[in-house]
């Protein structure tokens, strides 16, 4: 270089300019801040025009070592070379020049420039400036590389959390949405897309839920939601709804959600559909009660058993008595012949009740042996043929011929149930009725289901946990005791079974006995 210092100052400026023009072009592109793919062979271009040079190719120092990363024209040059003259510091020489790009005391690489000729101290001085611009560029592509990558790890990782949380809540079986405090859907899981009242979540976010639930009362949904925004308390509450066709309760549960910890941003309503669980408790609470009636039903009975066996017996004695002074001559007061016979039947009547109190509380242990549940309901049609009433009515039969129906039981206790049942069917219907009698394997094949269904004007919704009780009867006093299916429960409980109804106003009531069933 210290030979420019003898230049005259034109000469040295008309050696300089193409310098500066070269630098100018090469500054512009690294300005642009372009892909260094792109702007490192063009600045080679430049590079190498500016030179006349045929060779022109970028090193690059990594982890794994010196490599040259780009190239133009032949290139003859290997990595020990580079790597030799770098150490050696010999950067000018042998058609050769290098210009070492560092940052630092970091040697990141080199641009290494081949000419036929050899390299005037001008050249390598735009060079070496062309090598100290492109380093800072190489580093930045370096960070902006990292950070693509980074960025993309990233993205992945917040993207698979993203449907890892979908999944989550598309998974659980309970419908699931969540809505922000303009009343929009964020969130609405695939349970909710499902059903009669399915809406798909494309359709769902974004919109008010009050657009989306369109059949439930918006001020009422407002209100609720407003209610869990202003306390941020979770609120739960059950709800029937009839949506579906049937008759189904859910269990609703608003909980409140906060982003950032402060105010509640959004309410997350989880919607179960607890039916079956209600409907088992329902039956756990009745099974309990009727026990609890039963001990104490079987207590009283027994109490009132003895003072009744004595009343009959003094009223038999004293009708001994009347007849023989009747006998031997003697007047004998009129009504008490009347008022005797009285006594008798109303002693009958207690009697009765009592016997089918105690046959619901605790049913005869009577012997036990193979029943055909077909043959018991074909012997109790048999039994029924003759009653009036039942004439009346059209009864379809539809056993199972299939797999012999058979249980451990008693015929007469069983054809009294299926009895009870066939009666409270004629009185439920009108004249001209339709009774459906069936037998099917139920459960795993392990039990037995008998079905009797009416078409008659069926059971309300309060009454059907009562009816099973003893003495509930919505008959006219004298028409029904309220212990017919009282007895019916007791006898199936003893037979290691249970009794079901499905009944609605209008729409009749079928009776289901289900009991174990034994494989000969
Ligand atoms: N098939 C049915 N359809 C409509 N209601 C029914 C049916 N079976 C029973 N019920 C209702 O259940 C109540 C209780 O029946 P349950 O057989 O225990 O007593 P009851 O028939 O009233 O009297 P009892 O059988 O002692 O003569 C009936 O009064 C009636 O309201
Ligand atoms: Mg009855």
């Amino acid at each position: 270089m210290s030979h420019a210092a003898r230049l005259s100052p034109t000469s040295a400026l008309k050696l300089v300019s193409p310098a500066i023009a070269t630098i100018a072009d090469v500054a512009a592109l690294l300005a642009t801040g372009d892909a260094l793919d792109r702007v490192v062979p063009s600045v080679l271009g430049i590079v190498a025009d500016a030179l006349g040079a045929h060779e022109c190719s970028l090193w690059r120092v990594d982890e794994t070592g010196l490599w040259r990363a780009y190239s133009l024209g032949d290139s003859a040059t290997t990595v020990a070379d580079v790597r030799k003259r770098l150490d050696d510091n010999s950067l000018v020489g042998d058609g050769l020049a290098l210009a070492r790009l560092t940052t630092g005391p970091r040697l990141l690489g080199a641009i290494v420039v081949g000419m036929e000729r050899e390299v005037s101290t001008e050249e390598f001085v735009l060079l070496t400036t062309i090598g100290t611009m492109v380093a800072p560029a190489l580093v930045h592509a370096e960070y902006s590389r990292q950070l693509e990558t980074e960025v993309a790890l990233r993205t992945r990782q917040i993207e698979q959390q993203r449907r890892f949380t979908e999944r989550i809540i598309d998974s659980m079986p309970v419908g699931l949405y969540v809505i922000d405090r303009e009343f929009r859907i964020q969130a609405w899981n695939r349970k909710r897309e499902t059903g009669m009242q399915g809406v798909s979540r494309e359709e769902a976010i974004g919109r008010t839920i009050f657009e989306i639930l369109h059949r439930q009362p918006a001020e009422l949904l407002r209100e609720e939601f407003e209610d869990v925004f202003s306390t941020g308390r979770i609120a739960e509450f059950q709800m029937e709804s009839k949506a579906t066709g049937e008759h189904r309760t859910y269990r609703i549960t608003k909980i409140p959600m906060r982003v950032d910890d402060t105010a509640v941003t959004h309410v997350i309503t989880i919607g179960e559909d607890i039916t079956e669980w209600r409907e088992a408790q329902q039956r756990f609470a009745q099974a309990e009660k009727l026990a609890a009636i039963g001990t104490l039903a079987a207590g009283v009975m027994h109490e009132i058993n003895n003072p009744l066996a004595t009343i009959a017996a003094c009223g038999e004695s004293l009708q001994l008595k009347l007849r023989e002074m009747a006998e031997a001559g003697q007047e004998t007061p009129r009504e008490s012949d009347d008022y005797l016979s009285i006594i008798e039947q109303e002693v009958h009547r207690c009697k009765r009740i009592v016997n089918g109190l105690l046959e619901f509380s605790r049913p005869r242990a009577v012997g036990k042996e193979l029943v055909d549940l077909n043959e018991v309901i074909e012997k109790t049609l048999f039994l029924l043929k003759h009653h009036a009433t039942f004439k009346k009515m059209s009864i379809e039969l539809d056993l199972d011929r299939q797999s012999v129906p058979m249980v451990d039981g008693n015929a007469e206790q069983l054809i009294q149930v299926f009895m009870a049942l066939l009666l409270n069917a004629t009185d439920a219907m009108q004249e001209q009725g339709r009774v459906k009698l069936r037998t099917r394997g139920a459960g795993n094949g392990d039990s037995i289901v008998a079905e009797v269904a009416d078409d008659g004007h069926g059971i309300k919704r309060p009454d059907l946990r009562k009816i099973f009780e003893p003495f509930f009867t919505t008959k006219p006093p004298g028409r029904g005791t309220g212990l017919g299916l009282s007895i019916c429960y007791g006898i199936i409980a003893e037979h290691g079974g249970r009794i079901e109804v499905d009944s609605a106003v209008g729409q009749g009531a079928t009776f289901r006995i289900f009991l174990p069933r034994v494989t000969t």
